[in-house]
């Protein structure tokens, strides 16, 4: 009986635990999409269109952005930081690396963008 009742505890910490990761993942591809979307902060949508979503400007300087959800987390973390180290005549800003972006929103921003099919 004992066992049983420990079983039943475990269960639901750990559902629990499931739960509240689940959350913050989502909570920070919500930050990631406040960033992409702000003046502000990122402003990629001033150079991107993504998920439907774009500047009333047609004369985009960047790609429309989709199937990065197939890009791992790595490379899309390098591409923001710096864009020159895989593109050396990129006409993309190095965000992470002028310090316009820290470590945190970039990754907020990878999770953001690894959700985009
Ligand atoms: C000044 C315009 C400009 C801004 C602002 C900009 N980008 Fe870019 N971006 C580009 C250009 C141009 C390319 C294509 C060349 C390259 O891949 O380096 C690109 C490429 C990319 C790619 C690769 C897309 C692909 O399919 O190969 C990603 C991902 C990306 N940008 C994300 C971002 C994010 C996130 C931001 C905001 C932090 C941002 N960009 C801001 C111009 C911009």
């Amino acid at each position: 009986m004992k066992l049983i009742k420990n079983l039943l505890i475990a269960s639901a910490v750990s559902s629990l635990l499931i739960s509240s990761s689940f959350a913050n993942s989502n909570k920070l591809v919500k930050q990631g999409e406040k960033i992409f979307l702000t003046k502000k902060f990122g402003n990629c949508i001033s150079c991107h269109a993504i998920n439907g979503q774009e500047l009333p400007n047609p004369g985009s300087f960047g790609p429309k952005l989709q199937y990065l959800s197939a890009w791992p987390a790595q490379a899309l973390y390098d591409k923001i930081y710096d864009p020159y180290t895989t593109n050396p005549i990129s006409a993309m800003p190095a965000f992470g690396k002028n310090g316009w972006l820290n470590d945190n929103e970039i990754k907020a921003l990878v999770a953001y963008l690894q959700t985009i099919n």
